[in-house]
């Protein structure tokens, strides 16, 4: 980590020796054409791991979302997002711009999707209404706090959607954040969603990828739609093989960054100046308030970073961090303290 603990998020982590093993080892063929025999066997693994039909091997969380709206939903269309999520705030507009879709955002409090708030929004369009094309979720969500949305409130809204005759997909870029935490397997996560995500870059610690999965129909389409984008890869067994070495073993430890992350954020809460609301410390982000009147988040960012600790400013007065797998103990205990130091002074 160059010297520094480095909270701002869990896409920081850096291909571990076994992954570059696994990158220089691997067998190698053109993906376009179906012939690389690493990106085959993840995308094999990651579909059962999954629960669905078929998986496809996307560069970025960004494009799995993107190629998944784009194959659920159709031009002047609708779809229902959660106001905090990653896909309404924080691809630049693609949904617009690329798949030319709208935004229905909602709120969602504490990771619960209201199924009466949604079933008041959902329309079979007319002359003048947009059709609502998909209900799009997001688990764990808001990439600012992480929280857990319940299996129950999942299985509410496939209820829901399926007496309209809509999709639900999932953007689960951290979904084994909250399958580790509820104890359950990822196919019992995703039983309730047509088509879902999950990002190999965060908390699995791969350098690049993203996994797109769903019925066989919905991934020949992704395929398409990928391939749109400019995303089909030659040897993408280079990314891949550390894939298959994360399913492997990096999901089971994501529950050591959950607990890491709780006790962390316990005892920052505890400290004058701050505040946490610890019901949304569920997983491995943690978003932190500043109530002292002098300081704010661009100082305590920069302060922080004097003491080569980098954080994540995320409003005037609010910073968020993201334990990973590079992050022990002891960072946060020297982390805690800086905080406290700082803040109290
Ligand atoms: C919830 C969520 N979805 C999607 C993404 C997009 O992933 P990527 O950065 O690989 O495009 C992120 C990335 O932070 C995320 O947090």
């Amino acid at each position: 980590m160059f010297g520094y603990i480095d909270l701002r998020s869990d896409t920081v982590t850096l291909p571990n020796p076994q992954m570059m093993e696994a990158i220089a080892n691997a067998s190698l063929g053109d993906d376009i054409m179906g012939e690389d025999a690493t990106v085959n066997e993840l995308q094999r693994r990651a579909s059962e791991l999954l629960g669905m039909e078929e998986a496809l091997l996307v560069i970025s969380g960004t494009m799995a979302n993107q190629v998944a709206i784009m194959g659920l939903a159709q031009r002047g269309q609708e779809i229902i997002v959660g106001l905090d999520s990653h896909i309404f705030n924080l691809e630049g507009a693609a949904m617009a711009a690329v798949a030319q879709v709208q935004a229905r955002p909602i709120n969602v409090q504490n990771g619960y999707y209201n199924p009466e708030e949604i079933e008041t929004l959902l329309s079979s369009g007319d002359i003048q209404k947009a059709k609502t094309a998909l209900i799009s979720l997001e688990n764990t969500y808001n990439l600012n706090e992480g929280q857990i949305v319940s299996i129950d409130n999942m299985k509410d809204i496939k209820q829901l959607a399926e007496i309209h005759n809509i999709p639900v997909y999932l953007d689960g870029a951290r979904i084994f954040n909250a399958a580790v935490e509820l104890g359950l397997k990822p196919s019992e996560l995703c039983r309730h969603v047509d088509a879902v995500q999950f990002c190999l870059t965060k908390g699995l610690g791969c350098p690049l990828g993203s996994i797109l999965a769903g019925s066989k129909e919905f991934i020949n389409e992704a395929k398409m739609n990928r391939q749109r984008l400019g995303g089909g890869m030659r040897q993408a067994g280079i990314i891949a093989a550390p894939g298959l070495y994360a399913l492997d073993h990096m999901i089971d430890r994501l529950i050591d960054d959950n607990k890491k992350a709780y006790k962390f954020a316990q005892k920052l809460s505890i400290i004058e100046g701050i505040t946490i609301n610890m019901k949304n410390v569920q997983t491995n982000i943690i978003s932190l308030n500043i109530t002292r009147e002098e300081m704010d988040a661009e100082k305590l960012t920069s302060l922080l970073k004097e003491k080569k600790i980098k954080v994540k400013n995320i409003g005037k007065k609010r910073i968020r961090m993201i334990v990973h797998y590079l992050i022990s103990e002891e960072d946060l205990e020297f982390v805690y303290h800086n905080i406290k130091k700082i803040v109290e002074q």
